[in-house]
């Protein structure tokens, strides 16, 4: 085989000085609301709130950090197996979070990106997703990249199906087919590959999160639960993944 490996390209690369670059992108996981509000018996929703401004926090250090793009999972495709009445909980804290929060964060100059099937929200969500995406699309600064109703199958299969399209229409040879068709055609298309992913509270799965995007991402797994990670934390995780030594499959 020829080329090196796609990920490997965009990577974070040793700065200027020679001293290691940070994450170009960091994706999170943010896991343990439920367990922070039920340790402290409160309902699972103080938990979900602690959460937002645990991300509202994380956002802004973010940017303070140097980071590029910081992606969020904030909803699954999954989720929706959850009560009705905490999805109800969820998408009422998206809006707040939305209506509260935007103008700052455009102000700051991040540019909000959403990935998922986030069309299949309630369409006055929709209509304050879109719009918050419009407010913020000229600006230059953190790329912060919320999951909505997303799930990496759902992506990749949906990828595959614009692409067997194409190759049925005879614009594309299935035998020319490699990497960056499959990026190009993915929600992320146009952002550099994962490079830490953190997941909170102890647990050690992706749950269906950006699976091709993580290929060479270095996984860090913090004990502890979202509503407790701060600034301070995402600070600690740079320098674990600054102490990695990253080969790409290479010695
Ligand atoms: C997992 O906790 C968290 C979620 C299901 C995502 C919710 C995320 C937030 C409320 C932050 C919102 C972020 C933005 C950008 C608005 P869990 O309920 O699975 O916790 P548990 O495993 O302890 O029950």
């Amino acid at each position: 085989m020829s080329a090196p490996p796609h990920a490997a390209a965009d990577a974070a690369t040793p700065g200027a000085g020679g001293e290691p670059a940070g994450p170009r992108h960091v994706a999170i996981i943010m896991d343990g609301n439920g367990r922070w509000a039920k340790k402290r018996r409160l309902p699972r929703v103080a938990g979900h709130r602690k959460g937002v401004e645990a991300a509202r926090n994380v956002v802004r250090a973010a940017g303070d950090l140097g980071i590029e793009v910081l992606t969020l999972y904030a909803f699954s495709s999954e989720n929706w197996r959850r009560p009705a009445e905490e999805v109800a909980d969820l998408m009422g804290l998206l809006r707040h979070f939305i209506l509260a929060d935007i103008e700052e964060l455009a102000q700051a100059g991040v540019r909000l990106r959403v990935i998922g099937e986030y069309r299949a929200l309630s369409p006055d969500l929709v209509r304050l997703i879109d719009g918050a995406l419009a407010r913020t699309a000229d600006n230059r600064g953190t790329t912060l990249v919320v999951a909505l109703n997303y799930g990496a199958q759902n992506e990749l299969v949906e990828a595959t199906r614009r692409l067997a399209e194409r190759c049925a229409r005879g614009e594309l040879d299935p035998a020319a087919i490699g990497p960056a068709h499959i990026e190009s055609e993915l929600a992320t298309h146009g952002l550099p590959p994962v490079d830490l992913l953190i997941r909170t509270s102890g647990e050690h799965r992706l749950s269906n999160f950006l699976l091709w995007q993580c290929a060479y991402a270095e996984l860090l797994f913090v004990d502890a639960l979202w509503p407790d990670f701060d600034g301070d934390r995402l600070a600690q995780a740079l320098d674990d993944f600054a102490r990695r030594e990253r080969r790409f499959g290479g010695l």
